[in-house]
């Protein structure tokens, strides 16, 4: 059932920062962020900026995957475009905005300030926090207009409090067991909602534990769901959204999309499992990238970072690079973590620090200092994706996004 959720607009913000701002976009390097796209070496530009590290974030790589969503999921689906943890790294306000570009008419963010974030740029489509609303976040929620997610008896005093007009979707917990009421309790809750005068139900919904991998369990979510959803319906509630998928849950389940699809993943154009083949055409939106600062030979026997975790079987030269932990880069992908200079990827050196890592680059000629390195993204043939440098650090494609910190600056092409 087709449900456009409400508008938001300016003025019910106080502070309201003008529409184009960058928002969360690190940190501030004069034209670095309008700079349309970064040279694959020499970073003269870059580096005359006083960047040595940046994320080039393809907004129309954005619009593109979303629109592929919309076009999959059809005309009765709508598309939230899931822009927390600043859009998975992305930078939440250009990340929502193309993704509205592209189809999306929600926006789903994991608390009240993620939200704010969104309205302060201008943004006025339906923003629902799909996480906890603390009571001294009530009034800011209200007065950006967001829709509020409740699952249990004190969310719903909370919104009832505010005696005011407030979208409101009740979460029923299916098996995921983290937020959400149990399915009858979150009939009542629905139900309640419903009857309050103030509050509008405008979504009903729940989250799957493993659409990605137990097919069987995550068709026992849908069901539990399906079956409150109809008593819910018996009980006279009308004109509310059902959601229940992720990514994952979209791809693999299309009984699961129902009135609503909750995309992150997909939008910035990964996939949730490296060998899925769906939609063919998606772009991954974001290359990560910094610069070689030193270039050294050194010895066989020599040990090379903290640690003298790697030793040179032969000399070798090793290229300093300006990439580290606090920038993201997981130190477990010290062993096995790879990055591309001069087109060839090669292996990093020795255990990653703060600020600085180590890659070898015996086999490659002539690297020097100021020579681009790509971590994530393309170089002449070589490609490194988000799920190499995940398999690398021991974790997931999503983490590694979500990690690259705020000090390595976006740039929006
Ligand atoms: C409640 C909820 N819905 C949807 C999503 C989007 O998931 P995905 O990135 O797999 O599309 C998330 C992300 O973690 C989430 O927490």
């Amino acid at each position: 059932m087709p449900f456009c959720g409400h508008q938001w607009t300016p003025q019910t913000l106080a502070s309201h920062v003008p529409r184009g701002s960058r928002g969360p976009a690190g940190p501030d390097l004069g034209g670095l962020g309008r700079e349309p796209s970064a040279p694959t070496r020499g970073a003269s530009l870059l580096t005359e900026q006083g960047a040595t590290k940046w994320a080039d974030v393809d907004t129309s790589a954005i619009t593109h995957n979303t629109n592929l969503i919309k076009q999959l999921v059809g005309p009765k689906t709508a598309v939230m475009a899931v822009v927390k943890a600043n859009g998975y790294g992305h930078g939440a306000v250009p990340a929502a905005r193309a993704a509205l570009k592209g189809g999306a008419t929600w926006l789903g963010v994991s608390s009240v300030p993620e939200g704010i974030e969104l309205r302060k740029a201008g943004i006025p489509e339906p923003i629902l926090n799909l996480g906890y609303t603390p009571v001294a976040a009530l009034s800011a929620a209200v007065a950006a207009k967001l829709s509020l997610t409740v699952y249990d008896r004190e969310g719903l005093g909370l919104v009832k409090t505010a005696a005011t007009d407030i979208g409101v979707h009740v979460k029923l917990d299916s098996g995921m067991h983290r937020l959400g009421a149990a399915p009858d309790e979150a009939v009542r809750l629905a139900m309640e909602v419903d009857a309050d005068p103030d509050l509008r139900l405008e979504g009903f919904w729940t989250h799957f534990a493993d659409a990605d991998g137990d097919a069987a369990f995550t068709k026992e979510q849908l069901r539990i769901f399906l079956d409150a959803r109809a008593a819910l319906v018996r009980g006279g509630a009308t004109n509310f959204l059902s959601h229940t998928a992720n990514s994952p849950g979209l791809l693999r389940f299309p009984e699961a999309r129902l009135d609503l699809v909750r995309a992150g993943l997909l939008i910035y154009g990964v996939r949730p499992e490296r060998h899925w083949d769906d939609l063919p055409t998606l772009r991954p939106a974001l290359t990560w990238q910094t610069i070689v600062t030193h270039v050294m030979t050194v010895p066989a026997g020599a040990s090379v970072g903290y640690g003298r975790r790697f030793r040179a079987p032969a000399p070798a030269r090793v290229a300093t690079i300006a990439l580290g932990y606090g920038d993201g880069l997981h130190r477990r992908a010290s062993e096995g973590g790879e990055a591309i200079v001069r087109g060839m990827a090669v292996p990093l050196a020795g255990t990653i620090s703060m600020d600085q890592a180590a890659l070898d680059v015996t086999n490659v000629r002539d690297v020097a200092p100021g020579d681009v390195v790509t971590v994530i993204g393309q170089d002449g043939e070589a490609t490194l994706t988000a799920y190499d440098l995940a398999e690398a650090s021991g974790t997931i494609s999503y983490e590694v996004l979500c990690a690259i910190s705020a000090r390595v600056a976006r740039r929006y092409t």
